[in-house]
């Protein structure tokens, strides 16, 4: 907390007042973002304000490198720990948190494979030249034409989410003339300490097939489903997979989560004669996006998961599994930030001399949802010159049409905040873009890609800004 100012009871307690509002706290900001010499934000060497004079704003600025190294971090700390209990590795990053052609490169080029959500996805991890065994297919309700899709391109595996989908691939491969890898997902009633509408694997949600024996006795949806893969020769059962939900600190949740499949793993093997070779533990591991979030490193993660396994493999008297993970936030998330021009400002007095300024910027709501959403957190800074004054208790709002358009709900910034100047929100690489609108008829941002690392400092495009005319494309009448 602050020598400098007194906290604002209009704050939330997590909240400090910052001692140095120039400050960018290393755990939210990566270190490819920093301040020069004069108090400007760069992003791999180059300096905010020429990014946003040359893409505009709002604008989202992903540092590649960063991208990267969170790739790689993820991939050696799990095959390392994995390695040490005789277990290999599969790391498949999770494109639903952002992607593009240029981001399947990057995940190719670092070693990882690649999991889509929809047909849409698949097309994207093709065209970015993601080899088809690499990638998977994911949902809970996949059309006979993304299956198909699966099937034509030889996809590593396609997870099952239900009875009736085990039919429909099953029936898609004979008419291909094909065997069809799988997954079959499962749902551990693990209930992650995350917002209800991420979390994933308890059971009363779309999601899987459930562990649980029915009350009149008989097989678990899960293990009939295992038993419909293993009968069918059109399938090809790869082993089980679980995904407990997003934004998670706590490693117990996926610990205990893959006692669980283990045990049911141990239990179809016996009861089937067929050893499940595969288990996967889906993503969800959460990231700082304010000062109040503790995630813990790649490391300590994968090393006390393997333990875990390690020794419930053991206690159940079957082989380690390969194992595979499905990290996205953790990798795109802290990669990018959002660059935005301040536009209006009003304080309000919301209770007699306790004040609140609001922040006015560009985009809002439609390039960056979660707030909405999910009452997500985020924190700003300024961006383009060091501040001035104290700081000044802020939050910062969209120029969408609606009071709960949120950019960032408390964030202290400083008293000499301008219109014009500009504003930078960390931690939007994951579920900002993909999750953007044309809400209020504004054209999606551009997202550009920043790249330090071996040559000079460059910036490029890598999803152009949507215009007026993009828009009216679609727009069939008059
Ligand atoms: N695997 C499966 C099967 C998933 O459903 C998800 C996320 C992931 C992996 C990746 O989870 P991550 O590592 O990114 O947490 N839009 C929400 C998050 C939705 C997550 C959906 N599934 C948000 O912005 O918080």
């Amino acid at each position: 907390m602050s020598r400098t100012a007194p906290a604002s009871p209009l704050a939330p307690e997590w909240l400090g007042v910052p001692e140095d509002l120039d400050a960018l706290d290393p755990r939210i900001w990566p270190p490819a973002f920093r301040r020069d010499d004069h108090g400007v934000l760069t992003v791999g060497g180059i300096p905010v304000p020429e990014l946003a004079e040359r893409y505009g704003t709002p604008s989202y600025i992903y540092s590649e490198d960063t991208f990267r190294a969170r790739a790689r971090e993820f991939r050696t700390a799990f095959t390392e720990a994995f390695a040490r209990i005789g277990a290999e590795v599969s790391v498949y990053y999770a494109g639903k948190s952002f992607l593009t052609t240029e981001v399947v490169r990057w995940v190719r080029e670092e070693g990882l494979n690649v999991d889509t959500a929809s047909g849409g996805e698949l097309a994207v991890a093709l065209r970015g030249g993601m080899e088809p065994e690499r990638i998977a297919l994911h949902g809970n309700n996949k059309s006979a034409a993304e299956i198909t899709r699966a099937l034509d391109h030889g996809l590593g595996r396609i997870v099952v989410d239900s009875l009736a989908e085990i039919e429909l691939v099953a029936h898609l491969a004979r008419t291909l003339g094909v065997v069809a890898p799988v997954m079959v997902r499962v749902t551990p009633g693990v209930h992650a300490s995350t917002h209800e509408f991420i979390a994933t694997a308890h059971e009363d949600q779309k999601f899987g097939l459930s562990l649980a024996v029915p009350q009149d006795g008989g097989d678990s949806p899960a293990m009939q489903a295992v038993a419909a893969c293993t009968v069918d020769p059109d399938l090809e059962l790869r082993g089980i997979h679980c995904h407990i939900g997003s934004q998670i600190f706590d490693a117990d949740g996926f610990g205990v989560a893959a006692e669980r499949v283990l045990a049911f793993m141990a239990g179809a093997g016996a009861r089937l004669g067929t050893a499940l070779p595969e288990l996967d533990l889906g993503g969800g591991y959460g990231i700082a996006y304010t000062e109040a979030d503790t995630p813990r490193p790649a490391r300590e993660i994968a090393e006390a998961l393997a333990e875990r396994v390690a020794s419930a493999a053991g206690r159940l008297g079957i082989a380690v599994p390969h194992l595979s993970i499905e990290p996205g936030r953790a990798i795109s998330g802290p990669a990018a930030c959002t660059l935005y021009t301040v536009g209006t400002l009003k304080t309000v007095e919301v209770e007699p001399g306790l004040r609140r300024r609001y922040v006015s910027v560009d985009g809002g709501m439609s390039d960056n949802a979660r707030p909405v959403l999910y009452g997500a957190d985020y924190t700003a800074v300024l961006a383009d010159r060091r501040a001035g004054g104290g700081p000044v208790l802020s939050r910062v709002v969209g120029k969408h049409c609606e009071s709960g358009d949120i950019v960032v709900r408390d964030v202290y910034l400083p008293e000499d905040l301008a219109p014009g100047d500009v504003l930078a929100v960390p931690a939007t690489g994951a579920y900002c873009w993909a999750l953007s609108s044309n809400y209020n008829w504004i054209p999606r941002p551009p997202v550009v890609a920043v790249r330090a690392a071996g040559a000079r400092p460059a910036a490029r495009l890598i999803v152009r800004g949507e215009t007026e005319e993009d828009l009216f494309a679609r727009d069939l009448g008059a």
